[in-house]
């Protein structure tokens, strides 16, 4: 079937695994990347707590790339609308903490946004495909969300292919990111199964030079 997009490969670093403490800096150092995700943990959606509003303002502020914001918190309904707001290109809440995913994706777009929706390693996307002409973007975790370093669950594989499928199929353009123990090797399986979006952390930030490591990334041939 034909391709939903001219599809090209996208590398997210993961601000996860930067130096909190020299963020600006830490962003300085990919400027060769696609766009910064930033994870936002809320310590009940998931057992870790990062940073929040705040932060994601301030990041905006230093960085002219875009921001995909990640949010695994729970009342995503509630939240995610105030992360559009400020500035983020993309917003992607999880399926398995919004009430209304549909409302909340249209309210995304409406505050100028992508509209962004998470599943778990054990969510099934069958459940979500009649929704997918609602979102910009359909992020299939390759971990358990909550914390940067995991190895990649090839579990998961069969389900970004399915996903893959269900795209192709309907032609409707939404880019299909995998988030977790993504690297050089293990991008080859993500990217063979259709996925075009990767989110890298700590193969970004425990790389000696994280723009080669981009780059290295980047040199993944895609489906
Ligand atoms: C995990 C986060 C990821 C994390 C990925 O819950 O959503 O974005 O930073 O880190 P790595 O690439 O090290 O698995
Ligand atoms: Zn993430």
């Amino acid at each position: 079937m034909t391709p939903a997009t001219d599809r090209t490969i996208h590398i997210h670093p993961s601000i996860l695994s930067a130096d909190f403490a020299r963020l600006a800096e830490e962003l300085a150092r990919i400027q060769n990347s696609d766009a910064v995700h930033v994870d936002v943990m809320d310590n009940h959606f998931v057992p870790n707590l990062t940073l929040g509003l705040p932060v994601v303002k301030a990041i905006r502020q230093a960085t002219s790339l875009p921001l995909d914001v990640h949010l695994m918190i729970e009342d995503a309904d509630r939240w995610a609308p105030e992360y559009a707001e400020a500035g983020a290109e993309s917003v992607t809440f999880h399926a398995e903490a919004a009430a209304a995913p549909v409302r909340l994706a249209r309210e995304l777009r409406a505050r100028g946004a992508k509209a962004g929706m998470a599943l778990k390693p054990a969510t099934a996307v069958e459940p979500y495909l009649d929704l997918l002409e609602e979102l910009d973007l359909l992020l299939i975790m390759t971990v358990e969300p909550g914390f940067g370093g995991q190895p990649f669950l090839d579990v998961v594989l069969p389900k970004i292919r399915r996903a893959r499928e269900a795209l192709d199929g309907t032609g409707i353009p939404v880019a299909l990111q995998v988030d977790g123990g993504v690297t050089s090797e293990t991008i080859l399986r993500a990217a063979e199964a259709g996925a075009d979006v990767f989110v890298a952390g700590s193969a970004v930030y425990g790389a000696e030079d994280p723009a080669a490591a981009i780059e290295e990334l980047r040199r993944t041939p895609l489906r």
